[in-house]
């Protein structure tokens, strides 16, 4: 039995750090898990009850709030009329039985670091501070991908690179579309969201680099390289103890053959290449049958794409390998991809000069995950932070950053968006 995580804890801070962590300790009920984490998959009553909740903090400090045609939500604070916004923050789904950091922390630490600047701008303090640009805090829809895929999919929408229609009519494993699950939550809204001039995301790192090194602020200059496969391995269904072995057309061998492949081809290349298997549909899944068939979903990732160009081709050599020895046929479909790209080197510059003004220890890194920055980066100049993990540990009720981390993390981001508002 691991022990149980520190609850976040206000009264060690003061102030607006101390109505953070307070907001963020609210946050972690939503969907709360009895081992620690949350739970709150995109589309679900706990994903919009948060939503919800976070509405009315936004209201509470002045922000209109509005979701847009793919249930993006949006805290808008209009200091310039008609400027275009920098859009800040992430997103509060989860996976299941997931950590509590991931995603939430940074549209949390979003919409404090907005209303922070909000009062600058209001109070008298703000002589010589002056806006070029609006803001818009920022809660992505289904980030995760766990219900419904692609993950960043609220993200891509807005950035054009997923159709909206292909978007909202994708159902979960239940036969619920997009659509009908945002409509459930009171979560669909109308147009495109707020138009960005910049954009801006801080999240735990989920890995171990920032821990290794002892910094606390990840300025990420730039991400790994995935693509994502579905698998269909066809089979015949028949009975396990009456077919004679050398008449099975097994579904379930063949795919874990390929799980074994996974495997196999990340171990070619050792660090530098990360590959996976983390979800399998077994049909029709009963003790006496031979699998008919198997669904699965693959990614592979990298910094060097040509690594990932020549995981690929080995990967496609093994699939045809493995329909002649498990007598299965394999379909597989292109699924999610995103190439290597750097952030832009001036959104670097910017968060290393904020951390040194700050005095935080910062370095840069890598992002080995996805995120919805890394879809914005496309658009418009984005400036993507992290802050460290406990023992790298994500997507599990174990994830942990320390209060103080997320606290020096807000202030970097504030630091930040105070740099890309004035311009
Ligand atoms: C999404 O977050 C991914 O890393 O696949
Ligand atoms: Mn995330
Ligand atoms: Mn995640
Ligand atoms: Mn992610």
């Amino acid at each position: 039995n691991p022990t149980p995580l520190p609850e976040p804890d206000p009264s060690a801070f003061t102030g607006d750090d101390a109505r953070f962590i307070a907001d963020f300790a609210t946050l972690c009920t939503f969907g709360a898990t009895p081992g620690g984490g949350v739970e709150r998959q995109a589309g679900s009553a706990a994903d919009g009850e948060q939503r919800h909740w976070f509405a009315g903090l936004l209201r509470d400090a002045g922000f209109e709030v509005v979701f847009d045609r793919i249930g993006n939500q949006f805290g808008l604070l209009e200091l310039v009329p008609g400027a275009p916004y920098v859009v800040v923050g992430s997103h509060m789904d989860s996976q299941p039985t997931a950590g509590r950091y991931d995603g939430a922390y940074g549209v949390l630490a979003a919409a404090h670091a907005a209303f922070r600047l909000a009062e600058v701008y209001r109070s008298d303090a703000a002589a010589g501070r002056q806006p070029k640009y609006n803001i818009a805090v920022v809660n992505w829809f289904n980030e995760e991908g766990s219900r419904f895929q692609p993950s960043m999919m609220g993200s891509s929408v807005y950035t054009g690179k997923l159709d909206l229609e292909t978007a909202l009519a994708t159902t979960d494993a239940q036969g619920v579309s997009v659509r009908e699950a945002l409509e459930s939550v009171g979560c669909l809204g109308e147009g495109d969201g707020p138009r960005a001039a910049f954009a801006a995301e801080i999240h735990i790192e989920q890995g171990r680099s920032m821990e290794r090194d002892g910094i606390t602020i990840g300025v990420v200059d730039s991400n790994w390289a995935a693509n994502k496969y579905e698998f269909i391995v066809h089979g015949e269904q028949s009975h396990t103890g009456s077919t004679i072995i050398e008449d099975r057309k097994d579904a379930l061998l063949g795919a874990s053959m390929l799980v074994l492949t996974a495997r196999e081809i990340a171990d070619r290349f050792p660090g530098a290449l990360h590959t996976s298997v983390g979800h399998l549909n077994v049909y029709p899944n009963s003790p006496v049958v031979v699998a008919s068939r198997v669904n699965l979903l693959l990614d592979l990732r990298s910094a060097d794409e040509e690594i990932l160009a020549e995981a690929d081709a080995l990967l496609h050599q093994r699939v045809s390998e493995i329909e002649q020895a498990a007598k299965v046929r394999i379909e597989r479909r292109t699924g999610h991809s995103w190439p290597v790209t750097p952030y832009q080197i001036e959104g670097v510059e910017l968060a290393e000069k904020a951390a040194a003004d700050l005095g935080l220890s910062h370095g840069r890194v890598k992002t080995l995950a996805g995120h919805d920055s890394t879809n914005m980066k496309d658009l418009v100049p984005t400036v993507m932070l992290f802050v460290p993990s406990a023992e790298g540990i994500s997507h599990n009720e174990h994830e942990y950053t320390r209060d103080e981390d997320l606290v020096a993390g807000l202030h970097m981001l504030t630091e930040v968006l105070g740099k890309l508002v004035e311009g």
